[in-house]
Order: structure tokens, then sequence, then C-alpha cells
């Protein structure tokens, strides 16, 4: 099983970033860590960040025959971006919505994503944990 990681804006900074609300491992230190929940489960991934709206767009558009999931945090274009949301769609490839923070404990602003209804399901408010529930669940969810 192949799983693509996505990561948007800003999650580059993880770790310097408001560590209150997304803690302080590095994205890196992420990567670390589902590159080695997944060799035990026997998962390949790719784990990838972007500052770009487009890019984004264009590696969900790329993922259609090389991935069986997509694991997108999408960061703030999770709530305004029409354009990675039709690429979802497109796609057709099950797609994970993962966030850090639990953003409905936030501003109101983040209550309302616009990938959500194109995605499979949901994992938001675990911190770096939520990267991993996201494989289990493509493991173990999605491949069956
Ligand atoms: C985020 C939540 C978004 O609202 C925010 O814009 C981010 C990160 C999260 O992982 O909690 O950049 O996706």
């Amino acid at each position: 099983m192949k799983i693509l990681f996505l990561n948007g804006p800003n999650l580059n900074l993880l770790g310097l970033r408001e560590p209150e609300i997304y803690g302080s491992a590095t994205l890196a230190q992420i990567e670390a860590k589902v590159r080695k929940h997944a060799a035990k489960l026997g998962a390949e991934v790719d784990f990838r960040q972007t500052n770009l709206e487009g890019e984004l767009v264009n590696w969900i558009q790329q993922a259609r025959g090389n991935f069986d999931v997509i694991v997108l945090n999408a960061a703030a274009y999770t709530h305004t971006s029409v354009a990675i949301r039709d690429a979802i769609s497109a796609v057709g490839i099950p797609t994970i919505e993962i966030h850090l923070s639990n953003v409905h404990r936030r501003e109101e602003f983040r209550h309302k994503s616009l990938i959500s209804s194109v995605c499979r399901g949901i994992i938001a408010g675990f911190g770096p944990n939520s990267y991993l529930l996201a494989l289990e669940a493509a493991v173990n969810d999605i491949r069956n």
C-alpha cells in the first residue's frame, strides 16, 4: 500500500510556530515517526510539504495511479481552497483530512473545511498523533 502524505503552508515551521497550539515537534520529526510506523505496517510512504496551493493541486493530480491513499493536512487552504477540493474530487483517491489542532475548538473561520465533504474521513486534535492515526486508518480501513 502506498500512502502520500501532503502538508500545506506554514507546516514547515512546526516546532517554532505557535508551539502552544501545534506542539514542539518539527515536521521532520513527525515524518520520521510516520516512516517508522509505516514500515511496521508494511506501507510505503511519500511525505511532502509546500507553501503553494497549486503545488498541492499538482501533487494530488499526479497521485492518480501512483498512490492508494492521500493523507492531507492542507493547513490554511483547508478553509479556503476550492481548487484543492476539486482536485481531490477529480482524482477519486481516498483522502484523509488531518489537522494537528482541534480546529473546532479554535476561531470560527477554522470550523469550515472546504475539503471535508470530498474526504473519506477527518482526524483532528491529536497533535503529531493525528498523522499516525491517519496511517492506521489508511491501512486498516481503506485497505480492506
Ligand atoms: C492546521 C489547522 C489550520 O486551521 C491551520 O491553518 C494550519 C494547521 C492543523 O494542523 O491544526 O496551518 O491544519
